[in-house]
Formats: structure tokens, sequence, C-alpha cells
């Protein structure tokens, strides 16, 4: 019997012990994230409960660790992030107890800005091959993206123009450039901030005339040009020669 309750409590009693002590992380016993715009400071504050004697604290931003003082790691540790950057956005904080790493708590950064747009911004094609302009969008969160055309909105449905949205690249592909889509392009992003805060990007589309045709090229298209006026001489003869009953048949068949 009594062994029987040993069996049974025994683990419950080391599990209770084990779980005694946990963190909190800005007052949040969960891991969670934390809001915070551009420039300002992220502060974070780790805490130890019901830990019965000293518990040192350690920090870790993403996977390596931070330097804490000593007078800033027993029982409880405040560490700020400032200014907030676009490279802290997404980024984790972990506080843990440096003699059992299992206790820990997270926190992930989620750093707001307005878009910053980015990428080649002058871009040549030939006549006839598909143009390509890459706009790379940071924001978050994420913007609504738009292209313009010599400042007119572009129309994808049914157009040679096609756009696309991949992570960060915001695309606009032309099928067979033409000398008429040679402009002014603009990358437009609408940020979701409440305010619409819109930002632009301007790319410059040049289509040029096909070039290095290679000289068997050349030779064929004579020797083709030459076979059309040969044939266009012979045709026009045929016409004058068939012009009655070409007429006839054109007649009947209304
Ligand atoms: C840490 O917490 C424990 C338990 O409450 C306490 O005994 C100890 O004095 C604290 N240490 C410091 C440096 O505050």
């Amino acid at each position: 019997m009594n062994l029987c309750v040993c069996l049974v409590l025994g683990p419950l009693l080391v599990m209770h012990h084990v779980a005694a002590v946990r963190l909190e992380l800005n007052n949040k016993n969960t891991s969670s994230s934390l809001p915070g715009n551009l420039t300002e400071t992220a502060s974070l504050k780790c805490q130890v409960f019901d830990n019965t004697g000293d518990e040192e604290l350690i920090w870790y931003r993403g996977t390596r660790q931070v330097d804490v003082s000593s007078q800033n790691n027993v029982n409880s540790s405040h560490i700020c992030v400032s200014p907030l950057s676009t490279e802290d956005n997404g980024v984790s904080f972990t506080c843990l107890l440096k003699r059992d790493n299992t206790v820990k708590i997270s926190v992930i950064l989620d750093v707001k800005y307005t878009p910053i747009l980015e990428g080649e911004s002058s871009v040549t094609v030939e006549v006839g091959k598909s143009a390509q302009l890459t706009c790379i969008v940071k924001a978050n969160p994420q913007a609504e993206m738009t292209w313009k055309k010599n400042g007119v909105f572009v129309t994808m449905e049914k157009s040679r123009y096609k756009q696309y949205l991949d992570s960060d690249k915001f695309q606009l592909n032309i099928d067979k450039a033409d000398k008429k889509d040679a402009g002014i392009y603009t990358c437009v992003a609408v940020a979701n901030d409440g305010n619409a805060t819109t930002t632009e990007k301007t790319f410059e589309l040049v289509v040029e005339d096909k070039k290095d045709v290679l000289p068997v090229e050349a030779i064929a298209a004579a020797v083709v040009v030459g076979a059309l006026v040969i044939l266009f001489g012979l045709f026009a003869r045929r016409e004058t020669f068939f012009k009655p009953c070409m007429k006839n048949r054109h007649d009947t068949s209304l």
C-alpha cells in the first residue's frame, strides 16, 4: 500500500518540484509577440516566480546569447532594444533559467514600419522580348501594391501586363514588349497603417530595336524578300488574267 502510494506520488512530486519555478516576460506567462514602432524602444522584462533561492537568468536574441550585467540577471532581468529597426522585426528574444534551459519564455518583436521600396530602376529590353520590372518591398504590416504606367494605374486583365507578388518581390511582367511599352513605371505601396501612407518608386523601361542580327538571318530575310517580289509579280499578272472569272465567282457567292 505504502509502496503503491509512493509510486504514484513520487513522479508527481518530482514534476511539481521541476515545474515550480516559472518565468514571466512583460507580465505574460506564455510566449507572445510585442508590437513596436520603428525608432521606438522595446522594453523586455523577465521575472522568476515561485523560486526558493537566487535564480540566474540568461537572454538570447535569436540563437545568439545577449550579454547582461551581473546586477541585471538574478531573479529578474530587464533589457531594451533601442532604437527598433527593420532588422528587429520578427526577431525572437528568449529569457531562460541558466541552470535549466527548459524553463524559458520568448517574445517576438513585431516592428511596424511603412513600406521601403528598392530595385533596379532602369530596365532595357529588346522589342518582342518579355520585360520584367522588380520592385522589392519591405513593410510591416504588408502593404497594398499596385503599378502605374506614366501615372495611370495599369490594368492587368486580358493584357500583356501581369503582376506577381512573391514574398518581398512585386513584379510587373510585360509579354512581348512593344515600343509603346517604353516609359516610366511606378511601384506604389499603400501602407496598412490606418493612414494609407503611400510610398512610390519609379522605374524606367527602355524598349530597344532588335540588334545583333546574324548574317545567316539577314541572308534568309533577303531570300524571302526576293521570293516574295517574284511571287508578287506573278500574282499581279495572274490577277489581271483571271479578273473576269474571279469577279464572277464573287457575284455568285453573294
Ligand atoms: C531571489 O528570490 C529568492 C526567492 O524569493 C530570494 O530568496 C532571493 O533573495 C532573491 N535574490 C535577489 C538577489 O533578489
